[in-house]
């Protein structure tokens, strides 16, 4: 079915075994597997990597706060993540840790080969030292004010904030995270990796890069707005040796993703199979030379990691690149963003699984929620009724009323033949569904099949096998057989999302084998008339109020007592809240942040310089007026604007060409209202006729957002 037969690695970022897994993971992990498992039915071969990222002050500092040293920690959590990757039937193919052997050998490699290729130099920076506790203080062990933005952020990544990765030296106020005390900063000799040589390969290489919009243009616009050299290496004893530096090792962004090379040579040796065939064989070195696809799989907030640090290394040390990269959206609970410090997290063991829900029902769930790339709210009633409506009362149902029946009624599949409107039917559902799993679109994936389930059971109830029993046995007999064939079809085509589940409809249809291990082209094939069915079950049960009354209750106390223990109760929560974000915005001048095109980008110098003072009749020259999006549409010949057309109270509405096609997607913006300067002078952008200029703000990193007002206006409105 799959015309492209290249050998497939797809990976999923790797945890930090410093802590357990919560639903956040599960957003990346099994739409991962729900899309390996689908490579599979297609007959494609596909090795699926992942392991625990080891390294680094994330598993560095719990250790420390744990008393325990980082490698007892992360044996503890190792182990933990494998045993939830497998109760959630999550099958990598090899499950590894950055600290395995083979991981080091190849870090030490890649990194050498960067040093002979000149791609490493040293240089002298200030590193955060906290004369209290006398040590330096990479990454985690520092918190400060981010630079580019001003919020809060820790060393390496302004997390609060912008999300831009942080160097060392850059945070202003540096305090050691340990004692809370004033850092300072110290210089020391530290290695760079020579990131800005590869601006130009990456411009390249980005427009070849398949994936989820999230990253591919997020990654696109960093690019545009110029690379820093990298600092790889960090004053630990806990890492990678970086060779002939005393002292130092490897920082962890760095031998992390190396970890997929590695676990790929440790499946290798287990099966003696190639490692290479998938990592070494760009042959030519052009672009899409190379004879493998590399899949990645990852949460949206390490874009940066993955499709600008990483190629470049790969590129350097001469290893095949990513073809894709697929970045998941955040995580919500009940509404609330995703928190571990303020209680907001779902654990997978301890709330989940070890309380005896169904892994299917979750992997259900976050199939088909939203879109991947999407916000993903998480509620337990939301789970409650999503379950019970459809895998409950659409597939569930279909399944036990159609084997209950053929079960009690004719001890076998009856004798039929398929018909070919039902067959079409399937062969329709796998076109589309397939096509939905290469786009990445996995709830369009599981709403593709579901129809396929509605369908099915409007078949059975229109056909009413129950009356023709009494007075047709071999027509009720031809029914059934073909809510049979439906209810195989669904088995295979769902077993990518509900594995466990369809395992056992599989054993209830009398079918040899594992459904997982099943062609999508298994669907077509005919049931054999009379062969023996298994004891009907029912599949899915209701997901009772009680239960899930339970849990809500559990998630409230745990909110609750988060919060006491941080001190804080909402009302207070609230006010810390627009205190951080006051702190973040006041060292920072207003800048333009028109939306207006192309040449914008280039214009974006230097954020915090004022322009001259203006009066207010200055300002009034800009007509500003309320305007609601009625449609948006992307302009072909180039990669950042969309024509826009927006009512502003005019007979007519307004063309406007406008560069936020990084930040928003076309349907998004359909019906939103936003502030335009409709006095501006008329112009063209890429041939196109723009009459106008949609206000945005732009913090500079990447996060760009149309000016809106807080409440509905009448476009024409005016903005004074
Ligand atoms: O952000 C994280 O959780 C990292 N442990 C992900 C590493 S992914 C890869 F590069 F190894
Ligand atoms: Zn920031």
């Amino acid at each position: 079915m799959n015309q492209d037969t290249k050998p497939m690695i797809v990976t999923c970022g790797l945890p930090y075994a410093n802590g357990m897994a919560h639903l956040g993971h599960m957003r990346t992990y099994v739409p991962a597997d729900i899309y390996v498992r689908s490579q599979k039915k297609q007959g494609r071969e596909v090795v699926f990597i992942c392991g625990s990222d080891t390294h680094g002050t994330p598993v560095v500092v719990n250790a420390e706060k744990e008393g325990i040293t980082p490698k007892e920690l992360v044996t503890i959590y190792h182990k933990h993540f494998s045993d939830i990757f497998t109760r959630m039937g999550i099958r990598f193919d090899a499950y590894g840790t950055t600290d395995d052997e083979e991981n080091h050998i190849r870090t030490t490699e890649i990194v050498q080969k960067l040093i002979d290729g000149g791609y490493v130099y040293s240089k002298n920076i200030d590193i955060a030292y906290c004369p209290r506790c006398d040590r330096f203080l990479p990454d985690r062990y520092v918190e400060g004010v981010c630079p580019h933005c001003g919020a809060i952020a820790r060393g390496d990544e302004c997390d609060q904030g912008c999300k831009k990765p942080l160097y060392p030296g850059e945070l202003i106020d540096p305090r050691c995270a340990v004692c809370k005390n004033p850092a300072e900063y110290r210089s020391q000799e530290h290695r760079f990796f020579k990131l800005s040589e590869f601006d130009g390969f990456l411009k390249e290489y980005l427009e070849t890069l398949n994936g989820t919009d999230n990253a591919v243009n997020y990654a696109k616009g960093w690019v545009a707005q110029g690379l820093e050299d990298w600092c790889i290496t960090r004053n630990m004893d806990w890492g990678v040796k970086f060779p002939n530096a005393d002292g130092l090792v490897v920082y962890v962004w760095v031998d992390a993703p190396i970890g997929y090379i590695a676990f790929t040579e440790e499946w290798a040796k287990d099966g003696n199979d190639s490692w290479e065939k998938f990592w070494k064989n760009n042959t030519d070195g052009t672009l899409n030379s190379q004879n493998s696809r590399i899949v990645h799989f990852i949460g949206g907030d390490i874009v940066y990691h993955h499709c600008i640090f990483w190629p470049a290394m790969l590129k350097g040390a001469g290893y095949a690149l990513p073809t894709d990269v697929v970045a998941s959206g955040m995580v919500k609970i009940e509404d609330k963003k995703f928190s571990k410090s303020r209680g907001y997290v779902v654990w997978v063991g301890e709330d989940y699984l070890d309380r005896g829900f169904h892994p299917d029902l979750l992997r259900f769930y976050l199939a088909c929620y939203t879109s991947h790339t999407k916000e993903l709210n998480f509620g337990w009633e939301m789970l409650q009724e999503k379950i019970n409506s459809e895998l409950v009362a659409v597939l569930g149902n279909l399944f036990y009323r159609s084997l209950l029946f053929a079960f009690k009624n004719f001890g076998a599949v009856p004798n039929g033949t398929a018909r070919p409107e039902i067959l079409e039917k399937i062969k329709q559902t796998t076109t589309e569904a397939v096509k939905a799993m290469e786009e990445y679109e996995f709830k369009k994936y599981s709403d593709t099949v579901m129809e396929l389930a509605s369908y099915a059971n409007t078949y059975f109830q229109s056909h009413e096998p129950w009356a023709l029993i009494k007075t047709d046995k071999e027509k009720c007999g031809e029914v059934v057989y073909n809510c049979l064939q439906l209810v195989k079809a669904l088995t295979v085509l769902f077993e990518p999302v509900t594995p466990g589940k369809m395992q056992e409809a599989w054993t209830q249809l009398g079918l040899k084998g594992n459904a997982a291990d099943t062609l999508y082209e298994e669907a077509l094939v005919p049931l054999v008339p009379e062969s023996k069915l298994g004891t009907p079950e029912i599949l899915f049960t209701k997901l009772e109020n009680d239960k899930i009354a339970e849990m809500d209750e559990i998630a409230k106390k745990r909110v609750h007592s988060a919060m006491k223990e941080a001190g804080l109760v909402p009302d207070e929560e609230k006010v810390l809240e627009d205190s951080k974000k006051e702190k973040g915005s006041k060292d920072k001048a207003p800048k333009c942040a028109c939306a207006a095109g192309e040449k914008m980008d280039g214009e974006n110098t230097n954020e915090s310089a004022l322009l001259p003072e203006i009066t207010i009749d200055d300002f009034f020259k800009a007509q500003i007026k309320v305007g609601k999006i009625l449609s948006a549409e992307i302009i072909e010949k180039s990669t950042k604007l969309y024509k826009i057309m927006v009512d502003v109270g005019e007979e007519t509405p307004r063309q406007i060409v406008s560069g936020i096609r990084a930040y928003y997607e076309a349907e998004h913006l359909v019906g939103k209202t936003v502030c335009v300067i409709v006095n501006l002078k008329a112009a063209k952008l890429c041939g196109v006729q723009s009459q106008g200029m949609i206000l945005a703000a732009d913090d500079g990193s990447g996060s760009v957002s149309l000016l809106m007002p807080d409440q509905e206006l009448k476009p024409g409105s005016d903005v004074c």
